[in-house]
């Protein structure tokens, strides 16, 4: 049995933890080499399929997420399933709104390369989800974020990076949308107080595989060796 089959969802219990201990596991060469290939072909997904996802493969992967990290183990995230034609409808006019505004920074060729941009797929994915941080969080007791209550907003992220690798390793798209206004998504989703958002997420089965980003193939942004140089001091 491997240490993750048992308890709740990230939870380990101590006897099966302290077996796992005593034999960790070896990633070896093929592993490592299958693992840069999830990384190559995790995609941001905008076109899916209208098939259902099956539930408990979500759950599933709200279960593998509970072992991202957070600062404190903390655990601030916060889900919220979008699920109501509703509710759907204020996002997408949300979207539309900000994504209309967004359109306005650009002119000439850029502004027509980014009007045939897709950007979203909130008609279309079956599921989705509105991520937040919830900045109240006593868990943690306030280790990691006394100088710095945003490293609780970036916990947040890492949660959702390693639900986006999950759900490739199905075959299951993520697409993230940012382009919406915060305050508005945060009154119409009717969250608690101290819920700040941080990610709209679209999943489903995607229509298409690629190992290329959509805004490179769409001549928008090439990847480039930005970040990769390391300063040292
Ligand atoms: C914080 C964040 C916000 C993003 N917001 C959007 C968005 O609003 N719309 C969109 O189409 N893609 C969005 N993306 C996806 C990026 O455009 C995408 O990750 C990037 O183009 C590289 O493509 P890849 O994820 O397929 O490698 C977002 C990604 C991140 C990390």
């Amino acid at each position: 049995m491997s240490a993750l089959d048992n308890k709740a969802p990230g939870m380990i219990d101590p006897q099966a933890a302290a077996a796992a201990n005593a034999n960790p596991p070896v990633f070896d060469a093929a592993f490592q080499a299958r693992f840069a290939e999830l990384l190559a072909w995790r995609r941001d997904v905008r076109r899916f399929r209208r098939d259902d996802v099956d539930p408990a493969l979500i759950e599933h992967l709200l279960d593998l997420a509970q072992l991202a990290p957070s600062v404190g183990n903390s655990q601030p995230w916060r889900w919220v399933s979008v699920d109501s034609a509703a509710t759907r409808d204020k996002v997408r006019a949300n979207f539309l709104r900000c994504n209309e505004i967004a359109a306005g920074a650009y002119q000439g060729e850029r502004a027509a390369l980014y009007a045939r941009l897709k950007l979203e797929g909130i008609d279309v994915a079956p599921r989705q989800f509105a991520l937040f941080c919830d900045r109240t969080t006593a868990q943690g007791l306030g280790v990691g974020r006394q100088t710095m209550p945003e490293a609780l907003d970036y916990s947040v992220v890492a949660m959702i990076e390693t639900f986006w690798l999950a759900a490739r390793t199905h075959g299951l798209g993520v697409g993230w949308v940012s382009i919406l206004d915060p305050q508005a998504i945060t009154t119409e989703l009717d969250v608690p107080a101290g819920w700040k958002f941080i990610a709209y997420l679209c999943v489903g089965w995607p229509v298409e595989q690629h190992v290329d980003p959509e805004l490179v193939r769409h001549h928008w942004q090439d990847r480039t060796s930005a970040g990769r140089d390391v300063l040292s001091r």
